[in-house]
Formats: C-alpha cells, structure tokens, sequence
C-alpha cells in the first residue's frame, strides 16, 4: 500500500491542480475489496464508498437504511484494496442531519475506524455548520447537491432537479456555500448541463457531475450500472460499458449444466 509521501497517490490537492490546467477526474463507486482493486488498477482517481451500496449491495429500495456501521464495513473492504486513488466515503442518512457534532463523530468513526480519506455528505445551506465542524478535524469533505438520494421522500421523485428558476439559483447560492465553507470538491447530480457549466464556473473547486452534463471538471457513476450488474435502470445520463448481468448469467448456467451433466470436474481438475 501507498502512503501520503508517495507521489502517485491522488489527494485533494491532485483533484485541485487538475481542475486548474483542464484535466478531468474520474470517479467511481465501489463497495468491496475485490472491485476496488480493480478500479486503482484501472487508474480511477477517485473512489466513492456510496450509500448506493444501500441499493447495489444491500437491496434496499432507496439509500436510507443503510447504517454508518455498514458503510464503515464497505469503506475499510475498499480501503484494503487501494494504493493510488482517493477514497472518499458517504456519510449515510441519519448520521449527519440537523446535528453538527453527530456529523463530527460520525466523519471520524469513518476516518479511524475505515482509515478513509475523505467524507461526502448531501445538502447546501442546512448543512454548512456540520461540513465546518467536520473540518475542524482536519477531514476534508465533498458536498452533494442536486438530486440527492437521502431526501427522495422530500423530491417525491428521482427527475432532473434544478430545472426552474429558483431552484438553480438556490443550487448556485449552496454550492458557493459549501466552497467557502471549506469542501474540496462538490458532486452534482440530475441537473441541466448548462446549470453544472454555470456551478463549475463559479467556483475553484472541482465539480464532478453525474447526469449533468460535459462541462464540469470530472464524471461519476454507479459502478453496477456501468459494468451492467444492475441492468433494471437506464437513464439517459449512463453509459453502459459491460452487461455483466447476462454474461455473469451465461457463465454460471454454463457452470449449474456441467455440474449436472457430471463434465465437471474432469480428469485434469482433480487430485
Ligand atoms: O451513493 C452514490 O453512489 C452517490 C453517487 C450517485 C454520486 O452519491
């Protein structure tokens, strides 16, 4: 494993200066060790240990069920596997809302416990008090704004936000909030491509969309829903690059007929 002093390692600083001379960021999810390491040897930049992991991996219908325990299991299982890329981890819904210092022992549970390097939390103006709280122990934070998963029962719905007005100017407001409150990066989800343009021009920080267009300063995705482990949704904003599904399936029918038809095991896979 890496460790700071080592120069291939990407940090917040790295994600900075690529913001600065035009280079894009690449991140992705990732939930486990096996995967992880498939991703930092792929020269992923950025890891997101996501609450999605509450849908991917765990099957729940929506990113709320998850616990902070869970995420910390993800989180240390990816952590294991990395020696390059910079992992940063969800705070999952209940541990952060409305409470800065639960925000506090929530982002260091994640840091000590999973030896993350980062926390990601979702929300403008309400929770600015906790992203500075969180800085005051030196973790550095990514903000989420957008459509974020943790309030779908507040959306009602999983469609493009920010596409009036008001919304979109209150989106520019929170994303300068959260800069001047001190996250080193922010996610922009489902919203109009010209809107992330206008985020990503207003602040120095990077902003790294998913669904919201080529004008930010990096791209994130699920990484079930790329690799097509997840073949039930298909929004417009993904680019499918496996269907892992129906090949995975393919292989293990194969496996379940030659186990049946007694062609495996054969002479040369025994001793
Ligand atoms: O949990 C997650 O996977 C995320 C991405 C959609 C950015 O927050």
């Amino acid at each position: 494993m890496s460790t700071y002093k080592d120069e291939k390692r990407i940090t917040t600083h790295v994600l900075q200066e690529m913001k600065m001379r035009g280079e894009k960021i690449s991140m992705l999810t990732a939930y486990d060790y096996s995967m992880a390491k498939i991703f930092d040897a792929a020269k992923i930049d950025v890891l997101l240990v996501g609450d999605s992991a509450s849908n991917v991996m765990h099957g729940h219908e929506t990113t709320l069920p998850i616990t902070l325990d869970e995420m910390i299991s993800h989180a240390s299982s990816v952590i294991r596997a990395v020696a390059r890329a910079l992992v940063v981890v969800d705070l999952p819904f209940g541990s952060y809302q409305g409470n800065s210092k639960e925000a506090l022992v929530s982002s260091i549970r994640i840091m000590k416990e999973a030896e993350a390097h980062a926390v990601k939390l979702e929300g403008g103006a309400e929770v600015v008090e906790s992203v500075k709280r969180i800085l005051t122990a030196g973790i550095p934070v990514m903000g989420h704004l957008g459509l974020t998963p943790q309030s779908i029962y507040k959306f009602g719905t999983y469609e493009v936000r920010a596409k009036e007005e008001v919304e979109a100017e209150k989106l520019l407001s929170d994303a300068q909030l959260l800069e001047e409150a001190g996250c080193f990066a922010i996610v922009l989800e489902k919203i109009p491509a010209l809107l992330a343009k206008r985020v990503s021009e207003n602040i120095k920080i990077p902003v790294i969309g998913i669904g919201a267009g080529p004008f930010v300063d990096g791209q994130v995705l699920v990484s079930h829903d790329m690799l097509g482990i997840n073949k039930d949704f298909s929004p417009k904003f993904l680019r499918r690059y496996l269907n892992l599904f129906d090949e995975i399936k393919v292989a293990v029918e194969q496996y379940v007929s030659d186990v049946k038809s007694k062609d495996f095991p054969n002479e040369k896979e025994q001793y």
